[in-house]
């Protein structure tokens, strides 16, 4: 698919119906609290994760229209510590979905409440797998992108996805 793509446009492999990105967009805020926190005011790297699985959850399993679980978490690099007091914001889309899989991008800023000074502190992409009842995946519905950067988000999802697979096959193969 290349960028000259006219939009909108429908990508999955999963169940006839079509959702967008944006019925499924999640905003969560929270104040880092000192339980958040260790011995120098710092947020626990931790912390952070529990709320990125939070907010992917709920955003794969709006997409899904059921539960769904986290089947992998791509590398999380943390860019800027965050503070005891600072109010953290995470935004959370689908990029892409394949047959019973969804890749959510969870964006997380950080706010010192007496500057207002915003800051963009790490981004992190979750697989999480829809399920049903006993746990076995099922198909979701397929997504549909309507923006140049939904389709970029997309894009680059299915690099990661092609990237996932090879490093799997590798060790599968080492495994052997
Ligand atoms: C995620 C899980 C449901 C996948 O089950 P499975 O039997 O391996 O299912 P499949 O091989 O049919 O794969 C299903 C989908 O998951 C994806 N998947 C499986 N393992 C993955 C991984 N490690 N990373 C990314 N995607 C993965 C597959 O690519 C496939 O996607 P697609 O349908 O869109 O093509 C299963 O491994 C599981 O239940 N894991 C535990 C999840 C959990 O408990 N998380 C919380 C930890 S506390």
């Amino acid at each position: 698919m290349s960028e000259s793509v006219e939009l909108p446009v429908v990508v999955g492999r999963g169940v006839d119906e079509i959702r967008s990105v944006s019925a499924s967009q999640v905003t969560m805020t929270q104040l880092m609290s000192p339980q958040d926190t260790n011995l120098f005011g710092n947020v626990f790297g931790g912390v952070i994760l529990a709320a990125v699985d939070r907010i992917a959850y709920v955003c794969a399993s709006r997409h899904a229209g059921g539960p769904s679980v986290t089947a992998s978490f791509d590398q999380v690099d943390f860019r800027s510590p965050i503070q005891i007091g600072e109010i953290v914001t995470l935004n959370a889309s689908v990029n892409t979905v394949g047959r019973t899989s969804v890749e959510v991008g969870v964006r997380v800023t950080a706010e010192d409440v007496q500057g207002g000074d915003r800051r963009h502190t790490n981004s992190c992409y979750v697989t999480m797998v829809a399920i049903d009842g006993e746990g076995h995946p099922v198909e979701v519905p397929r997504l549909m992108l309507e923006t140049e950067d939904e389709l970029r988000r997309h894009l680059d999802a299915e690099e990661r996805r092609k990237a996932r697979l090879l490093l799997a096959r590798s060790r599968a193969a080492r495994q052997a």
